[in-house]
């Protein structure tokens, strides 16, 4: 008996079926509109976005059985965003499917770089491949997809909207203004120079009419540091000098790079650094920027005291807070 085993049968191809688009004009010009008929569905799907988006009301609910009480504007939204892609790839499928070139070929394994020859006869082929897809030749499928493609990309843009309000001019005006006393964070306490030791650090507030509460806008933007040092360790010129109080020193805490929280201060070299991206700022020098990716230094809060001792600011803030291209003005 022997063990040797049988070849297997080279199965090769199945009998190939025309489809009927390619054997009859009448069913291609069919299979034409309907691929129209898709793409322009991606299109009204588009369309229904933009009306959802900028037309109906945001607080509009509707009943819909399955799902009960339904924001209509999200639902538009959701579903024109569906459609306009759905019906694309369904446009696309059906035209592959449909009308595009229907050959079967049993490709040999060569290796992996073809022949010049092969190439170029490759890059023939795709040329007449691009030309019998019919895009030249099937004016009313390509202005449909150009019109389905153009539009889909287009929600994209428009949501872009929807990331919140842009930050216009508020960086460049906080809750300091002259005389504003300045008070401990957490506690709103109204400090004195003598609260604050020398070498250390304290992070302060605006201090806010009784009864009203901080918005959490203005709270991202307000903090501030106050450092104390010995006067004679300043190297700042007479006007920076002249905002500071008995040794204190008081700075934006948000960061000039990204807008980080300017949290760690090293007592033993007088450097403010940045958490986020190693920022680290001079306190001596007015927060002159030593290291890391900051462009300019921390704004500078000219600071002094009240009739009653309490560290007041002298004057808002001169420069925007915050991120360096937040400084425009708009
Ligand atoms: S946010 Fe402070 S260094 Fe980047």
């Amino acid at each position: 008996m022997s063990n040797e085993l049988e070849p297997l049968a080279d199965p090769g191809l199945p009998e190939h079926i025309h489809r009927r688009a390619d054997t009859d004009p009448i069913a291609a010009k069919r299979a034409e509109r309907q691929v129209a008929v898709l793409f322009s569905l991606s299109a009204v799907g588009t369309l229904l976005f933009f009306y959802s988006f900028f037309f109906i009301k945001e607080d509009l609910f509707i009943f819909i059985p399955v799902m009960g009480n339904t924001n209509a504007q999200q639902l538009g939204i959701g579903l024109g965003v569906a459609f306009g892609l759905l019906f694309i790839g369904f446009g696309a499928v059906h035209w592959a499917k449909t009308l595009m070139p229907d050959q079967e070929v049993i490709a040999q394994r060569h290796t992996m770089r073809s022949a010049e020859e092969d190439r170029s006869e490759f890059v023939k082929a795709v040329k007449v491949g691009a030309e019998e897809a019919g895009l030249g030749r099937r004016p009313l499928i390509k202005r449909s997809l150009f019109a389905a493609l153009g539009l889909a990309g287009l929600p994209a843009v428009v949501m872009l909207r929807d990331l919140g309000p842009l930050p216009g001019n508020s960086l460049n005006e906080t809750s300091w203004k002259t005389g504003t006393r300045l008070v401990t964070d957490p506690g709103d306490r109204p400090i004195k120079a003598s609260d604050l030791e020398v070498g250390g650090v304290a992070q302060v507030m605006p201090e806010i009419a009784p009864g009203k509460e901080r918005h959490l806008e203005d709270i991202a933007k307000d903090a501030v540091l106050l450092i104390r040092l010995r006067p004679s360790e300043f190297q700042l010129d007479a006007e920076r000098l002249s905002w500071t109080h008995e040794g204190i020193i008081a700075f934006s805490k948000i960061c000039s790079h990204m807008g980080c929280a300017v949290a760690l201060y090293e007592q033993t070299t007088k450097h403010l650094l940045c958490p986020c991206h190693q920022s680290t700022f001079d306190v001596t020098r007015a927060a002159k920027v030593i290291f890391g990716p900051s462009a300019r230094p921390l704004p500078q809060l000219a600071i002094t005291v009240d009739a009653d001792g309490y560290l007041i600011a002298k004057q808002p803030f001169t420069e925007a807070v915050g991120p360096s291209f937040w400084e425009r003005k708009s």
